[in-house]
């Protein structure tokens, strides 16, 4: 892409000036403001700043040397040595050319493409999936997309929570109280109401909590009645999850749930006693501060009435079982044996974000010469929020189960349509209605920046206008209509070499679309959708402004071919970039 060109030249250029000069942080971007340029560098001035130079001479060193008379008109100087570099319109336009022909859609593939895992959705097991894991799911997925998009060989894992002491509060409830009717029509809400059940009892009687734990200990050794229990518990969770994964289109390589790692939990406890990392307390045992860090960073350490106390991760409890901890520290040696991988990213609420950095720390401790080949990054997230401010409940203050919450969502997205195409079959309605509905929750989680909270509105995320997920895919039906209305359907494309940008409508058009790239790039590097979002509903932006101001399908000539090239390269970035969410289109709406 020109921006990988213009730095590749800058490249040389510094290292002509200053031989010895690293040039790996030597980037060039779009210019904020286009006034100054399309694109700009603001490298040489840190370059400078490091060797103690002047700014201005480096520039103007740098830009003697500096060929680039190919794509930009002459380099300007500015500020305190800002390069600025203005684009040839026929730079731009071979570049639109060569997208048209297929041969790069404004992004290439990584240089060096890395082993990615991606940790995501995760949800436990028995327990109804809700609103909540449309987050890990959402980012999670469109992490992998773009990752993917871009060359990098991704790994994409479901840890499923499905092993743990609910299982024996669990195994009691399916003896005892289990409705097998209900059990067939509704497998989730069956199980959800025994372990309430349970749970309750258990808090009130201790001779039930003494029964539960009994047969989770049972289970736990391998009990035949007890394992066939909790696996009938664990399939018909899976159920649930694949019908709820179906309709969001996402799809996992490996589901290695909790449970797949408890061979390895024991010795994992031994070597970490063995080398002196955890130790024993008060029955149980844990990893403890090392005091190499100021406390308020150290996440062994809480500060309780202003004194700091231990807060150790703990990988054995006092009854010999082992902890979520434990199963995440063998979780990273297992990934790191069978896939190597250069990163690993857990998509997971920002909430354990201390259990996180305990597990980071404890491994690194652990298996220093391991930690240093692997990047590991939890990407966390906010919570979604109901009007009044509080995490979002139903009416009745309960959890919103993600499959309902989908289902309505279709549902309001159906009213919207049927009253926009009154003549469209039913069926062609629902199906409409499928993808805007689905689309707009997804769009809608994947707006914000993932950290902060949002507020759930159903309102905004299925209006057609501003930014959202409808209003996206109606741009890209949009567009597609003019190539069904235009009668010369195949014409136009043979005369692409006659294209020539003109209006600035279309140059600013044009400009944008060669930055599809640097958004799928920036989305990668910090795990953010939110930057590829933004970048989308910019280049719908242009686009409007671009058909407001300059007729398609009444030009004519070489003006009619450049402006069906933009329409028709619009749609392509509109549709990956789409796809990159997990967000599907429709050709006609
Ligand atoms: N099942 C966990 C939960 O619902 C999330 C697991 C995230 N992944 C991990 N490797 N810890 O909270």
């Amino acid at each position: 892409m020109l921006h990988q060109v213009l730095e590749q030249q800058l490249r040389i250029a510094v290292t002509a000036v200053l031989p010895d000069a690293d040039t790996a942080s030597l980037l060039v971007r779009p210019c904020p403001d286009p006034k100054f340029g399309d694109y700009q560098s603001n490298a040489l001035m840190s370059l400078a700043k490091t060797r103690k130079m002047n700014p201005r001479q480096l520039a103007t060193d740098v830009v003697a040397k500096l060929d680039v008379s190919q794509w930009c008109e002459k380099v300007e100087i500015a500020g305190a040595g800002f390069l600025n570099f203005r684009v040839k319109p026929d730079a731009i336009t071979q570049t639109l050319q060569s997208a048209f022909r297929g041969e790069h859609l404004f992004y290439t593939k990584a240089n060096q493409p890395r082993t990615i895992v991606i940790d995501f959705s995760s949800p436990n097991v028995a327990k109804p999936m809700h609103v909540g894991h449309i987050r890990s799911t959402g980012i999670g997925d469109s992490l992998q997309r773009v990752l993917r998009l871009l060359g990098h060989h991704v790994v994409t894992d479901n840890h499923i929570g499905d092993w743990g002491t609910q299982f024996g509060k669990l195994v009691v409830g399916w003896k005892e109280l289990l409705d097998r009717a209900t059990l067939e029509s509704d497998p989730i809400g069956e199980m959800e109401r025994l372990y309430k059940l349970v749970n309750a009892q258990c808090d009130a009687d201790p001779a039930r909590l003494e029964l539960a734990k009994q047969e989770l200990v049972k289970l736990q050794a391998g009990d035949p009645d007890n394992l066939a229990i909790w696996k009938e518990m664990i399939r018909l969770s899976q159920v649930q999850f694949d019908t709820i994964y179906g309709r969001l289109g996402v799809k996992f390589d490996h589901t290695l749930g909790e449970s797949f790692y408890n061979p390895w939990l024991g010795n994992a406890v031994a070597d970490l006693l063995a080398r002196g990392i955890a130790r024993e307390s008060e029955g149980a045992v844990g990893v403890f501060s090392d005091g190499s860090m100021p406390p308020k960073e150290d996440p062994f350490l809480v500060n309780r009435d202003g004194e700091w106390v231990a807060d150790p991760a703990l990988v054995r409890k006092s009854d010999g079982g082992f902890n979520y901890m434990t199963t995440d520290l063998a979780t990273i040696e297992h990934r790191l044996k069978t896939w190597s991988p250069d990163e690993i990213i857990y998509v997971v609420d920002d909430r354990q974000a201390p259990h996180f950095r305990k597990l980071f720390l404890t491994f690194a401790r652990w298996q220093a010469d391991a930690a240093k080949r692997v990047t590991l990054r939890h990407v966390g997230f906010g919570k979604i929020l109901g009007d009044d401010g509080k995490p979002f409940k139903t009416r009745s203050g309960d959890t919103v189960k993600l499959g309902d919450l989908l289902d309505e969502a279709v549902e309001r997205a159906l009213k919207v349509v049927v009253e926009k195409n009154p003549d469209m079959t039913d069926a062609q309605q629902r199906e409409i209605a499928r993808v805007i509905g689905i689309g707009g929750v997804k769009y809608a989680d994947l707006l914000p920046n993932r950290q902060s909270d949002y507020v759930f509105n159903w309102d905004k995320m299925l209006a057609l206008t501003g930014n959202t997920a409808p209003y996206l895919q109606y741009a890209y039906a949009r567009i597609r209509s003019i190539f069904r209305k235009a009668q010369d359907a195949g014409d136009w494309q043979s005369a692409i070499s006659s294209i020539q940008l003109n209006a600035p409508e279309e140059l600013g058009l044009a400009r944008h679309l060669l930055n599809f790239g640097l958004a799928l790039e920036a989305v990668g590097d910090e795990c953010r959708p939110n930057f590829l979002c933004n970048y989308l509903y910019e280049l719908s932006g242009h686009f409007a402004r671009f058909y407001e101001a300059c007729p398609v399908l009444k030009a004519e000539g070489a003006e009619r071919v450049t402006r069906l090239l933009l329409c028709e390269l619009t749609s392509r970035v509109l549709k990956q970039g789409l796809e990159a969410l997990g967000i599907e289109v429709l050709e006609q709406m």
